[in-house]
């Protein structure tokens, strides 16, 4: 593992259970919700998380009666979302833990901008790669006006791209057929989010 990985890691272990407490805030309560109403009415029947974190999400999508499977790079969170009953797996965003084409949709909320370098664009061709082609992929970030890298205070790396970066990048993916932003911080950075047609 990365040191960068490895920070990441010691920072999300200390605090995922504080985490599995705190509510959705409204922009994620809109969108989960419309996800979901989007995989009955679509008749989605599979999603992967990446990044799934405590299991907020996950539940309620597991909840919907969807196949679910999770993978996180912290162990804590893991053991968080099992004891939530959801499948969930310790793996990286670089190298899923399935075959191609497993799931109808996937759904990665507030974790590619922590991957340094290239990843992003591998761990978008690993979604692309476990999403069947004309699935549906929902992503949000943390972005900003323009591009740059930080570690915070607790360690994290962060990596931010501006509106048209990522949009090229998702469009590597499939057609990106919404795409929003919505104040987040009072720095100016922007929270990000689209969804994606899988090509
Ligand atoms: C800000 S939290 C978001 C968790 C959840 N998606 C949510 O919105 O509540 C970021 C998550 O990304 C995970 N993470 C960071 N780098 C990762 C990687 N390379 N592969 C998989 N998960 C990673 C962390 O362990 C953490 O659970």
């Amino acid at each position: 593992m990365s040191d960068v990985a490895a920070r990441l890691v010691d920072y999300y272990e200390r605090e995922m259970a504080e985490r599995a407490t705190r509510p959705l805030d409204d922009e994620r309560e809109q969108r989960l919700t419309a996800f979901v109403e989007h995989l009955r009415a679509e008749g989605l029947g599979s999603v992967v998380e990446v990044g799934c974190g405590a299991g907020r999400d996950g539940f309620r999508i597991a909840g919907a009666g969807v196949a679910y499977s999770g993978v996180d790079l912290t162990p804590a969170a893991v053991d968080l979302c099992r004891g939530l009953g959801l499948d969930a797996h310790v793996a990286s965003a670089t190298d899923l833990p399935f075959a191609d084409d497993s799931f109808d949709a996937g759904w990665t909320m507030s974790t590619l901008m922590h991957l340094p370098g290239d990843e992003v664009v591998t761990a978008l061709a690993e979604l692309r790669r476990v999403v069947r082609p004309g699935g549906l992929l929902e992503v949000g970030v943390w972005g900003a006006d323009t591009s740059g890298e930080w570690t915070d205070d607790g360690g994290r790396y962060f990596r931010s791209r501006t509106d048209e970066e990522l949009r090229g990048l998702l469009g590597g993916v499939g057609e990106v057929v919404a795409f929003d932003t919505w104040t987040h911080f009072t720095d100016g950075g922007h929270y990000q989010w689209a969804r994606v047609v899988v090509s």
